[in-house]
């Protein structure tokens, strides 16, 4: 089942934040799968806030990368450990149990796949955001609801999103990301969709017939799928 929820922008993050620090103390050995990107800043920062005031603890929890660049080097603002590690992870309190970034700097590329899509097996809950093209996680367009844990080559536009939006040092060769199969196999699946800029693209995903071009759209045959969007991404869903 698909359940959307529309969030006023001002409410949105805190909101996410407060619904995962629910799951953590419902489930404290919660095994998550985060992203990075733009979408869900404002929700850890939220996150970090309710974790410093003794709210729920990721002490117990594992945390998987959803998806990491190709091509740049450690430490690389753009990259996704850095993002998380700075955005989230350094700033609790007690780290979580264990975090399984992409191990992007081990020259056998295969086997640092290999071993994420081991680390991505029995997710509770995945958390994704929406790219422009339909894409979650590195799951470009042409990607199957079967597509595993593997290495991608990326659309032209996730590439420059590094450079212009994410401030990357040099342009990506390719990215990792956890499959589809990971993704549709987790306990639930998050959707965080925010601003206007996303609206045509999240109606293609929740509206139009599933359609491999727009990844996202494969989501919904997941049975426990919550769309969390704010009013000005939901714009075009009437
Ligand atoms: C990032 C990721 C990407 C982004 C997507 C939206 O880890 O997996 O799929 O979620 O490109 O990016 P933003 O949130 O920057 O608009």
């Amino acid at each position: 089942m698909t359940e959307l929820r529309i969030l006023p922008a001002a409410a949105w993050g805190d909101q996410v934040a407060a619904d995962l620090a629910d799951r953590l103390r419902a489930t404290p050995a919660l095994r998550l799968c985060l992203p990075t990107g733009a979408t869900p800043v404002p929700v850890y920062e939220a996150l970090v806030r309710r974790v410093r005031s003794g709210e729920a603890t990721f002490a117990d929890a594992t945390v998987v990368l959803l998806d990491e660049w190709v091509g740049l080097p450690p430490g690389d603002p753009a990259r996704c450990d850095t993002r998380l590690r700075a955005q989230l992870l350094d700033r609790l309190p007690a780290p979580p149990a264990a975090v399984h970034a992409i191990d992007v700097d081990d020259p056998d590329l295969d086997a640092a796949v290999a071993r994420h899509a081991a680390a991505a097996v029995g997710l509770d809950l995945v958390v994704l955001g929406l790219g422009m093209n339909g894409h979650v996680g590195f799951n470009e367009p042409g990607s199957l609801p079967d597509s595993p844990t593997r290495i991608v080559r990326l659309a032209a536009s996730s590439r420059e999103a590094a450079m212009a939006r994410y401030g990357a040092s040099t342009v990506p060769t390719a990215g990792i990301t956890v499959g589809m199969d990971r993704i549709l196999a987790a306990g639930e699946v998050w959707l965080l969709v925010t601003g206007d800029r996303k609206a045509g693209i999240l109606r293609r995903a929740l509206r139009d017939p599933e359609d491999p071009d727009c990844p996202a759209s494969c989501l919904r045959r997941h049975p426990n799928l919550q769309v969390i969007v704010d009013e000005e991404a939901a714009a075009l869903l009437a």
